[in-house]
């Protein structure tokens, strides 16, 4: 299983130090936080300080978009030539259009869904998607508690991706430390995202190291 840093965890005056300690603790995957202050009550990066970002970064971006209008903030994200987008179910009408539109300009394609919205909301649509985010926590915030019945859902899409012989990937987002690692990835996981587990270590770069380690990666 992978781990993939969340920036927004990170002291966010100082960005660049963030994607530093990513990249020297061998993270092959960013995660990159963007809210819009509507989807969800915080609000974080715009297309332009990513693009910045990706400049200085060797390693990959994961955007996750917790915004209501992802149809129309898509393309400008895309712009920053991320290696995965991810936009919310509950934001959109088109799941399938935008996931066609992220794969187009080469980067993977996945939904995120909340802790509250039923699988079954995106079972019809799963052969569209590269992965699927299942939020462990509320979106909005880093440094929540995980919401273990999140496991379940991630038993049971594990099963059904395999039951119809796909490639989609599982990430699980939200409230994960060494302490439930073991059990996201027993779930199926393949990549977990780690915030504060990382960031808010007095080492950050020898906590993802470790976390990394654990997983197996
Ligand atoms: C929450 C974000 C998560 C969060 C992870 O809305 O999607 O990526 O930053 O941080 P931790 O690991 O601290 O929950
Ligand atoms: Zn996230």
């Amino acid at each position: 299983m992978k781990i993939a840093p969340s920036i927004l965890a990170a002291d966010l005056a100082d960005l660049a130090t963030a994607v530093k300690h990513c990249e020297n603790g061998g993270a092959q995957l960013i995660h990159v936080d963007v809210m819009d202050g509507h989807f969800v009550p915080n609000l974080t990066f715009g297309p332009p300080v990513i693009a910045d970002l990706a400049k200085r970064s060797r390693v990959g971006f994961d955007i996750h978009l917790m915004v209501s209008n992802p149809d129309v903030l898509l393309d400008s994200y895309l712009d920053t030539q991320p290696t995965w987008v991810s936009f919310h179910h509950e934001a959109t009408t088109e799941p399938v259009r935008l996931a066609e539109t992220i794969r187009g300009s080469g980067a993977g394609a996945g939904v995120a869904v909340n802790p509250g919205t039923a699988l079954d909301e995106v079972l019809p649509y799963l052969e569209h998607l590269d992965f699927v985010v299942l939020m462990s926590v509320q979106p909005g915030f880093a440094g929540q508690a995980f919401q273990p019945h999140v496991l379940d859902k991630a038993r049971r899409l594990h099963a059904e991706i395999a039951a119809r012989g796909l490639s989609t990937a599982i990430e699980m987002d939200g409230g994960i430390k060494p302490g439930n690692l073991d059990e996201v990835a027993a779930a199926g996981a393949d990549v977990a995202v780690v915030g504060s587990g990382v960031f808010a270590a007095k080492r950050p770069v020898e906590a993802l190291v470790a976390l990394r380690r654990q997983a197996n990666e």
